[in-house]
């Protein structure tokens, strides 16, 4: 290879991304900030128990990692021997289903020749507004905030750049992904319930029960007390009617969203104030939630402040967004070794994961 071409495989990394922090398969390919790829195999086997059973996580991401990873170099007509780069969750995330991510990209580095990039996986969410799929893809400018929200995070996140991040606030009990879980199961709705109650939600009537809501001063959130009011309301209506639930599903569901969204945007307003800042970003699984979009892009308006919405494929957990992480940490050359070891606990503001 010339001098030329070397040159122009660090201007432009051909990275291939690894996720298996939960209970998705899922790898990527991207050339620079381009996304050639995107695959998620989500386990199904799951859904039979209400939640994740790690142990099966682990089983099914070992099975499917190599068809995975095969099939998104195919769709992305790329060679495995081109990549410059492999990066993977190292953490947070369920310790067996981590570890079969980082063993694979370590085997694959150490056949290939290429570097590794270990992500923080909340870090991947907050930075996959950077994905670009087409040329008008708009990016926030540093810093920036960020309010993600996932099934097992709800954190608002000062992101001064792509390497260095500041907690603000954070959940003290339940994440608001897991308010929508629990909420939905409690209601016979399958797992993960998030989608089903964004869909249910639009039906119903936002206003036909009410729940309590936390009194917490700063930016930390709580999604605790809410379960537990949802929980005694339908046991509650229940005694008086059996078919409570099946008649008022819809406002349920609205009424339940409702109250989730209006906790969040309370202290994402209050962050902004706060902080001063005018870029503003959302990120994870429940930035998926069409309610919590339109609160998101009206508060824009009402603020005067610019959103950043991630497309809907890039904020449930995917590899997309672990490659745009482990680029940036490509540029600043932060790679790391084969001593590197998955990391179940970790915290946002961590670029390279300690054990
Ligand atoms: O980021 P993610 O895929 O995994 C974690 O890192 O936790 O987030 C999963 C969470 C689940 O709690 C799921 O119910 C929620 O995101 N979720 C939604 C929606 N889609 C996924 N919650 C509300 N509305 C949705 N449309
Ligand atoms: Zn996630």
């Amino acid at each position: 290879m010339n001098a030329l071409q070397s040159y122009k495989r660090i201007e432009k990394p051909l990275i291939l991304a690894i996720e298996s922090s939960c209970d998705d398969t899922s790898a990527a390919v991207i050339r620079d900030t381009q996304l050639l790829a995107n695959l998620i195999s989500t386990q199904t086997v799951h859904q039979q128990y209400g939640g994740v059973v790690p142990e099966l996580a682990s089983r099914a991401h070992l099975s499917n990692i190599v068809p995975v990873v095969a099939e998104v170099l195919r769709m992305a007509e790329v060679q495995v021997q081109d990549l410059d780069a492999i990066a993977f969750t190292r953490g947070p995330g369920l310790m067996g289903a981590l570890l079969v991510g980082v063993s694979f990209a370590k085997g694959l580095a150490l056949a290939t020749g290429a570097k590794l990039l270990e992500v923080n996986h909340l870090q991947g969410h907050i930075l996959s507004p950077f994905l670009q799929t087409s040329e008008d893809v708009r990016t926030p400018r540093f810093p920036f905030l960020s309010l993600l929200v996932s099934g097992g995070h709800t954190q608002l996140v000062v992101v001064r750049n792509p390497l260095e991040m500041q907690l603000l606030g954070q959940t003290i009990d339940d994440a608001a992904g897991e308010a929508f879980d629990k909420c939905a199961k409690v209601m016979g709705l399958p797992y993960p319930g998030g989608p089903h109650i964004d869909r249910l939600a639009k039906l119903g009537n936002p206003l036909a029960f009410s729940f309590t809501r936390p009194y917490l001063q700063g930016l930390d959130f709580s999604f605790s007390g809410l379960k537990t009011s949802f929980l005694y309301l339908l046991q509650r209506e229940l005694q008086k009617d059996p078919d409570f639930v099946e008649k008022y599903r819809e406002d349920l569901c609205a009424s339940l969203q409702f109250t989730i969204l209006d906790i969040l945007m309370r202290k994402l307003r209050k962050a902004i104030k706060q902080t001063g800042i005018r870029q503003v970003a959302i990120g994870g699984g429940v930035a998926a939630n069409e309610g919590l979009r339109n609160a998101v892009a009206n508060l824009g308006q009402e603020m005067h402040v610019e959103v950043f919405i991630p497309e809907r494929r890039f904020t449930t957990d995917n590899a997309a967004m672990i490659a745009i992480a482990g680029l940036f940490k490509f540029r600043a050359g932060l790679f790391s070794d084969q001593s590197v070891k998955a990391v179940p606990r970790a915290s946002v503001e961590l670029m390279q994961l300690s054990q």
